[in-house]
């Protein structure tokens, strides 16, 4: 048994399909990132070690790539994933502002989750690659942009 769910194990062949057969941690990335929607959104060292095992990658070099990644978590957080974009562009129209709102509206800083394990609010990201929409975050990766704290409030309160 790989320690992997079935669907796990079918989504990550399918991307093995894409790379050549003596390449298989090429999938390492996308194994981990479906890996971690099916655990609610973060990886235990178990599942790091199914994926290694699976793809036939040192456990190591799989809890580097987890480690490395923003995407990719490795402690428990909350069920939905707020990351506040601060980059140059963000920043420039008001990212801080929108954070420290977050916050507020929350009670947690960045980098915790609720205590109702609601949300999970990521420590300030780098650009997002939505500069001409700043400021704005990605919520379990859909992007909201020309935040207002208005428009804050209405995502947050939509997040069950
Ligand atoms: S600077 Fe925020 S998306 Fe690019």
């Amino acid at each position: 048994m790989s320690g992997l769910s079935a669907h796990a194990r079918h989504e990550i062949d399918a991307w093995l399909e894409k790379f050549p057969a003596d390449r298989r941690q090429s999938a390492v990335l996308a194994a981990l990132r479906e890996v971690q929607h099916e655990n609610h959104g973060y990886l235990t060292p178990g599942l790091m070690d199914a994926v290694a095992d699976y793809l036939g990658m040192s456990r190591i070099a799989v809890y580097e790539v987890a480690s490395f990644y923003s995407m990719l978590e490795t402690i428990p957080v909350g069920r939905h994933s707020i990351s506040v974009c601060t980059n140059i562009s963000c920043m420039l129209r008001g990212a801080d502002d929108i954070v420290a709102h977050v916050e507020r509206r929350l009670g947690i800083r960045t980098g915790e989750s609720t205590a109702d394990g609601r949300i999970f609010l990521k420590c300030e990201e780098e650009c997002l690659a939505a500069c001409c929409g700043g400021p704005m975050m990605m919520v379990d990766h859909v992007f909201h942009e020309e935040l207002t704290p208005e428009k804050v409030d209405a995502v947050l309160e939509s997040l069950k």
